[in-house]
């Protein structure tokens, strides 16, 4: 179901697949699509690769990466167990948006790839290019997101060469992703399974499948070690601040015509529905408020279009957090900073 079926010209791709497999197993860093998110690629177990996907990203070295696998034996030489849940939640969802963490096993991935952890973060991708390229290089390839650090994910190979062209070896083609935020990264050593950063599999589905899972994927105190390091670092925040509005369209209004009458140039984050609604310097629709699915696959495009913009301030509206919208929410209101206004209080 997760399988992205409409992007491959076989004829077209799959040089490119094989190229880049033969820079992979030299280790260079190749961007390459997933069924979320582009990822920049290399060889798990080849440390000086590994530390390349560091240098072109400008990501902390403490921040751990995601490995990539094909099959499910793969598995075996990367983690030292499989917890039965783990293995249920294997069978139901792999391949697609879940990552797990699990016990590593010493000797095969590089420390690098798990920060010195005494745990590893596993994915098998649904898309075939992503497959593909996985086995025609016979490596498990860590890969975060193929953006700069602090940058949206890429949902496009265009989104990639803007932030990496001239940093990496390539990337290969596969057009827009599909589910356009990145994996659910669920916790498996943790006494209940926790949710580490929503994602594509939403806490509903999964609880269907395991019971009780816990949310850790809320903001941390600062005095705690966050459990997933990647929690602790501020996300992409866009040129202008953003807001995120909790209240209905006229509310949202009310605060362009007041930024405006202020001299300001004001963005608004709308989706179809409004789009024609608003009446501001930039009004930007990802998707539809009718399906989240469609939101989730455009928003990191849209926020990268904002950018391209000169708003000084941007206003988003706010989404239900269910299913696919908590991962939504979790996305914007990292952009914002948690910055927040709600209809009937007082704010200014
Ligand atoms: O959809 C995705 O997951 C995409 C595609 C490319 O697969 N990848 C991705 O990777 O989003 P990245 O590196 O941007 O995010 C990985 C997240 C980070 O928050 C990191 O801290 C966490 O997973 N992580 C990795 N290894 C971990 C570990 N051993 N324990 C806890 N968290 C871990
Ligand atoms: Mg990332």
């Amino acid at each position: 179901v997760w399988i992205v079926d409409n992007v491959v010209d076989k004829q077209r791709i799959y040089p490119q697949i094989k190229e880049a497999a033969r820079l992979l197993q030299c280790g260079e860093v190749v961007a390459f699509p997933t069924e979320t998110v582009y990822g920049l690629g290399a060889d798990a177990t080849n440390t000086t690769a590994v530390e390349k996907i560091f240098a072109a990203k400008g990501r902390p070295s403490d921040n751990p990466l995601i490995v990539h696998i094909a099959r499910r034996e793969q598995l075996e030489s990367i983690v030292s167990d499989v917890p039965d849940i783990a293995d249920t939640l294997i069978e139901r969802f792999w391949p697609g948006p879940l990552t797990l963490i699990l016990p590593k096993k010493e000797g095969v991935i590089s420390d690098r790839v798990t920060a010195g952890l005494s745990t590893v973060a596993v994915r098998m991708p649904a898309h075939p290019v992503a497959l593909a390229l996985i086995e025609e290089s016979g490596l498990p390839l860590a890969a975060p997101s193929a953006n700069r650090s602090g940058r949206p994910s890429p949902t496009t190979a265009a989104h990639v060469l803007a932030d990496l062209d001239g940093r990496i070896a390539g990337v290969v083609d596969g057009g827009e992703t599909g589910i356009g935020v990145e994996s659910t990264v669920l916790d498996c050593t943790a006494k209940v399974p926790t949710i580490l950063r929503p994602g594509g599999i939403t806490k509903e589905t999964l609880a269907e499948v395991i019971g009780t899972v816990a949310d850790g994927s809320a903001v941390t105190n600062e005095q705690e070690a966050p459990k997933s390091p990647g929690m602790k670092y501020t996300h992409y925040a866009p040129k202008s601040p953003m807001m995120i509005v909790y209240g209905s369209p006229s509310f949202l209004q009310t605060l362009v015509d007041k930024q405006q009458a202020l001299g300001k140039k004001v963005g608004v984050l709308t989706t179809e529905e409004n789009l024609a609604f608003y009446r501001a310097d930039a009004v930007l629709a990802c998707g539809s408020r009718h399906d989240l699915h469609t939101v989730a696959s455009h928003l990191y495009d849209t926020l990268r279009k904002f950018d391209q913009t000169d708003v000084d301030i941007i206003y988003s509206e706010s989404f239900p957090t269910e299913g696919i919208g908590t991962a939504i929410m979790n996305r914007l209101q990292k952009a914002a900073g948690h910055q927040v206004i709600v209809e009937g209080e007082t704010h200014f």
